[in-house]
């Protein structure tokens, strides 16, 4: 743990998370997707989004390949490299939750003590928890990026599902299985949940 005996934080100073929700007129929350890859998290995520944006919410996106091509792009997919991409990702989304926007994570936060931790930064209220059920078998016959085929050759190590482990979320706020409803009903079945959290 770090020293923090001459850091002065000045967040009583700064317009809070109330004042900015009013001005973009919803409330902040973030919703979380945790799935395997290739489960429909990014897909499920921006359809979300479309819809969300078509209501005038203000939201933003992050995702596992494009964060861990910037801010995390140190980190490998070891279980402690794994906890830091989601602590430095939960951090990341705290400050857009304090700014008032709609967080819509897709990250398959593989396991549960990633996700608790997740909550702990971000706040247990704050934090809606999808879990996009789609089976392996599903995933890995889609096999959209070609990483299923690298994982069973040997050619890519720990990979979740196959090499490395996926614990199934407890009490997920949301369950959605891609491969029994379409992206329409997904996305429907999430607004439902979602609209009376974000509407002020
Ligand atoms: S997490 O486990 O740390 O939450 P994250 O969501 O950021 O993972 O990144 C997952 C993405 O990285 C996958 O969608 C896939 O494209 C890519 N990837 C590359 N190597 C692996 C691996 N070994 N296991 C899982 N995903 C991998």
């Amino acid at each position: 743990m770090q020293n923090t005996n001459n850091i002065h934080p000045v967040f009583d100073q700064i317009i809070n998370k109330g004042q900015k929700e009013k001005l973009l007129n919803q409330r902040a929350k973030v919703l979380w997707f945790t799935g395997l890859s290739g489960s429909g998290k990014t897909t499920l995520g921006a359809s979300v989004e479309k819809e969300l944006f078509n209501r005038g919410f203000l939201t933003q996106i992050l995702d596992g390949d494009n964060v861990r091509s910037g801010i995390n792009k140190n980190l490998k997919f070891t279980e402690e490299d794994r906890v830091e991409n989601i602590r430095r990702i939960a951090e990341v989304t705290k400050l857009f939750l304090n700014c008032g926007v709609i967080a819509i994570n897709c990250f398959i936060s593989p396991t549960k003590e990633s996700r608790d931790m997740a909550k702990s930064i971000i706040g247990k209220e704050n934090l809606i928890e999808v879990f996009v059920s789609t089976p392996i078998e599903v995933c890995e016959q889609r096999d959209t990026k070609g990483l299923y085929a690298k994982a069973r050759s040997g050619e890519l190590k720990n990979f979740t599902g196959i090499s490395s482990p996926f614990e199934i979320p407890e009490h997920p706020d949301i369950i959605v299985n891609t491969d029994e409803l379409t992206l329409e009903e997904s996305t429907q079945h999430i607004l439902d949940f979602l609209l009376k959290e974000i509407t002020p």
